[in-house]
């Protein structure tokens, strides 16, 4: 899929905000600092797009940007941290939730998991809860540029071994790197396939 054009539309803390329509959105979550922002931004082909940040922590709104004039990628704050502590961590988790509860255009969310890391307690609850509400998601992985082939596989096998122990069947999943541009035309490949079967539907 060629972008021709992507737009910031509006900052929200409030779902109820968010931009009234029906075109269809795919929304980024995941640990704070595991690369949401970076992944708009590399899928979008622009830098400047969604902010990031190497310290974590720095997205702290919903926020919508309009691809094509067509559809919705959306940015969300990290899980799992927060500068001020508790009170505000859970300020963000039920603002967080609620769009992905309330959402009626949200299509498919992508779960950004730190490709270098042994599977996390706090990305293996989340997606049970994304499960239990029957929220369609998939699993990205992130930063693949900094491990080796060997390495990630060994990963890789050990999250599908950790999720078949509550799942059926795994969700499909991505390999990416923004860095140097990994896993662009997959995922935007992806969201195609999902526009084209809202448009059949
Ligand atoms: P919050 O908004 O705080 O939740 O973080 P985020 O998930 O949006 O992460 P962000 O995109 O801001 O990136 C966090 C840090 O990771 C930044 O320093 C990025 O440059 C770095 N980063 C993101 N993606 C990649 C990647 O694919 N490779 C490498 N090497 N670094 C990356
Ligand atoms: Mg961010």
């Amino acid at each position: 899929m060629i972008i021709n054009s992507a737009d910031f539309v509006i900052s929200n803390t409030d779902v109820q905000f968010c931009p009234k329509t029906d075109l269809p959105e795919y929304a980024f979550i995941g640990r704070s600092n595991v690369g949401k922002s970076s992944l708009i931004n590399m899928l979008t082909k622009n830098n400047k797009l969604a902010l990031i940040s190497s310290k974590p922590g720095k997205t702290m709104l919903i926020n919508h940007f309009l691809i094509n004039n067509a559809w919705f990628l959306v940015d969300l704050p990290g899980y799992g941290f927060a500068k001020t502590g508790k009170a505000s961590r859970e300020r963000l988790q039920k603002m967080i939730n609620s769009y992905i509860l309330l959402r009626s255009s949200l299509v498919n969310l992508f779960v950004l998991i730190d490709s270098r890391l042994q599977p996390q307690l706090i990305d293996l609850q989340f997606m049970e809860w994304l499960g239990i509400q029957g929220v369609p998601f998939s699993i990205v992985f992130t930063k693949m540029d900094k491990l080796s082939t060997t390495k990630f596989l060994e990963n890789r096998k050990k999250y599908e071994e950790t999720l078949l122990q509550s799942w059926e069947t795994l969700p499909v999943t991505f390999q990416t790197s923004s860095k140097i541009e990994r896993g662009r035309d997959d995922i935007l490949g992806y969201i195609e396939t999902l526009n084209q079967g809202m448009v059949h539907n």
